[in-house]
């Protein structure tokens, strides 16, 4: 990874900060894309600016990312890691029209515009990682949005994995992290403090991934026990909907 120069999203909080740090201590080149550059002042004084570039971007905005060439120059990047991502655990019809806009807006469509943007920029055989969830493969009440728009990511990594065959495709399907995702997806943090105790570590989780994508893998999938459980949900997941309902509303 030495000498590698990647862009990164997410990187002022949780798992994105936890790559960040780790790339940086291996010296790899990192151009962050953030909004409020102000997160990063701890890995600044740390690990201080040498392998570090900011790029100011709100990536809900498709302006601001077009414009994010502007400030790019003749560097070629190995990768990009999209690890930004938002979800309001709340019901269909709970959902404001902005909220699901913002969703589906960051988690899927403006990645997409990100890498199309990208693409000059990009090495000939480029790692694209995306941080998805275990959440694409589970219907559940209160999080249909963030599931679908996940599950809209991992479909759209999938298929650029065959289209684009120079790419090395990483998808990470997570399950729950101890980040402050669950703070912004549930105000009343109901579902984190329900949880916590099997949430997984975000260093633990960036060290796994910076291995992937060392050791050129296709997919991760944390914690594996929730990955095995929910293969044995999609032989017939209507079945355990209606027999284990409870399961499937814990985010409610
Ligand atoms: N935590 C979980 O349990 C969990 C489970 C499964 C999957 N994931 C996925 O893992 C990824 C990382 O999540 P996390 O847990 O680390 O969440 P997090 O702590 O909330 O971090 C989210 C990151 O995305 C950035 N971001 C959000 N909106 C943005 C925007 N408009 N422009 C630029 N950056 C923006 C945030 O920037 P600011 O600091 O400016 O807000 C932050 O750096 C996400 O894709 C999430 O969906 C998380």
């Amino acid at each position: 990874m030495i000498g590698k120069h990647f862009i990164l999203t997410g990187s002022t909080s949780g798992l994105g900060k936890s790559i960040l740090k780790q790339l940086l201590a291996k010296k790899v080149n990192v151009t962050v894309l953030v909004r409020n550059s102000e997160k990063l002042k701890d890995v600044i004084e740390k690990y201080g600016m040498s392998h570090l570039s900011i790029i100011q971007c709100d990536l809900q905005s498709t302006e601001a990312i077009y414009n994010i060439t502007k400030q790019l120059k003749s560097q070629k990047f190995d990768g990009l890691i999209y690890c930004s991502g938002l979800g309001y655990f709340k019901t269909i019809a709970h959902h404001t029209s902005k909220e699901m806009l913002e969703t589906y807006q960051l988690n899927v469509i403006h990645f997409n515009i990100l890498l199309e943007i990208l693409k000059p920029y990009l090495t000939n055989y480029p790692s694209i990682i995306g941080i998805s969830s275990q959440a694409a493969f589970v219907t559940q009440a209160s999080a249909a949005h963030y599931g679908a728009s996940k599950a809209a990511f991992y479909q759209t990594l999938n298929a650029l994995r065959i289209e684009c065959p120079n790419y090395h495709i990483l998808t990470v399907n997570t399950g729950p992290i101890d980040t402050p995702f669950h703070k912004k997806a549930d105000p009343s943090n109901n579902y984190a403090n329900k949880y916590r105790k099997i949430m997984l570590n975000a260093d633990e989780l960036a060290k796994k991934i910076i291995k992937g994508i060392i050791t050129k893998q296709d997919e991760i999938n944390q914690p594996k026990w929730m990955f095995v459980m929910l293969k044995f949900y999609q032989i017939a997941p209507r079945f355990f909907e209606q027999h284990f309902t409870k399961l499937f509303k814990n985010k409610s």
